[in-house]
């Protein structure tokens, strides 16, 4: 029997090569509003077209490929298109839905950091600073959309671990909880209504902390949860005997994670801890659930273009070292096996 003209290596690479247009049309139909506006009823391309203030011609194509992808079906002998199960994820009112990451990965400026990868590669450092001429989080103050953006993109992975947390570590013995780089809450206030001994202070830049209190109402514990902005790297409220630094470190080169794990140990209350919640890379070699391995080695990716990358254990442990304190356990988060709590004291 002769040979088929394709290889196996192009029928395996062309899903990989053709998955970078995917996650184009995914975005693309979020910022355009398409799932929300064929959630109620079925439309037509051009009911669509005039409602979203689109191109037909090319809409019309896009809801195609939304066909192809499951997230839209045909309707009406496709006349009209409807959404899927699967689509309703990408609705604004989906329960953790997906949505806001998809809609903060598409942005013009991520995706031109993402194109920035070679150049990373080739000189080092962030493409994104490449691409603004400023750091990750000093270029927020001159875009606030792209901020708005990037802290509720962020809630999508805060909502899935929140409550994944109180299992993977005992909180139980913690009075006052500082949260720092805590974003607008979500994480603080999960914890706080699961355990209703402690109090705690959400710390972040002024931006990222307004939408405290709005969490904190609707988990009902107000009146154990307050907002503070500031920046980490100067100084982090002081009296804490917990100190949790949720997806933080992974943004910063080793000197600024040294300062900010300095700053939390000079606050934090005698006998207090500090809690870092983070991805584990692999050390090299090591035996491990490959699709967990992938997902790491990513995110890593995706962080170095953005900002600084995922770390080992042992580059956690010399870092924890250099600020004067010791890991004193590691515990993993349930159901995602390269996410874990690791708590460290003063030394
Ligand atoms: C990756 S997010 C993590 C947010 C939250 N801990 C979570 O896991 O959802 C990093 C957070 O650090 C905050 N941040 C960055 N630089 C900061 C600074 N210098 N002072 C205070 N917060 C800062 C950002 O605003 C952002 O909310």
């Amino acid at each position: 029997m002769s040979e088929t003209p394709t290889s196996g290596a192009t029928a395996a690479f062309a899903p990989l090569i053709f998955g970078v247009l995917q996650f184009q049309v995914y975005t693309t139909a979020v910022r355009l509003g398409v799932p929300d506006a064929v959630a109620g009823t079925p439309r037509s391309a051009a009911e669509l077209a005039a409602d979203l203030e689109a191109d037909e011609a090319n809409l019309h194509r896009l809801l195609r490929a939304l066909v192809a992808l499951g997230v839209l079906r045909y309707a009406d002998e496709g006349r009209r298109f409807a959404l899927t199960e699967a689509g309703r994820d990408l609705c604004e009112d989906a329960a953790n839905g997906s949505r806001d990451l998809v809609a903060f990965f598409g942005e013009p400026l991520m995706w031109n950091t993402f194109g920035g990868l070679e150049r990373s590669v080739r000189d080092g450092g962030p493409a994104f600073t490449g691409v603004t001429g400023e750091a990750f989080f000093d270029y927020f103050a001159s875009d606030p959309g792209f901020a708005r953006s990037y802290h509720h993109g962020m809630r999508w992975g805060t909502a899935m671990m929140a409550p994944l947390l109180g299992a993977a570590y005992d909180w139980s013995g913690l009075a006052r909880i500082i949260d720092v780089g805590g974003g607008d809450g979500g994480v603080l206030t999960s914890l706080l209504a699961a355990h209703p001994q402690a109090h705690g202070v959400v710390y972040d830049s002024a931006e990222a902390v307004r939408g405290v209190a709005e969490h904190a109402r609707q988990a009902g514990i107000a009146d154990r949860c307050t907002a503070e902005a500031g920046d980490f790297m100067a100084k982090v409220p002081a009296g804490g005997d917990g100190y949790l630094l949720k997806n933080v470190l992974h943004e910063w080169d080793d000197a600024a994670c040294v300062r900010l794990l300095r700053n939390c140990r000079e606050a934090m209350a005698d006998g207090g801890r500090v809690l870092i919640v983070a991805t584990l890379l692999p050390e090299p070699g090591a035996a491990g659930d490959p699709s967990a391995f992938t997902y790491a080695a990513l995110s890593d990716i995706q962080l170095m273009l953005a900002s600084n990358g995922e770390r080992t254990l042992a580059e956690y442990t010399r870092l924890c070292a250099e600020a004067g304190m010791r890991i004193t356990g590691v515990s993993k988060i349930p159901y995602l096996p390269n996410d874990n709590v690791i708590e460290a004291t003063a030394a």
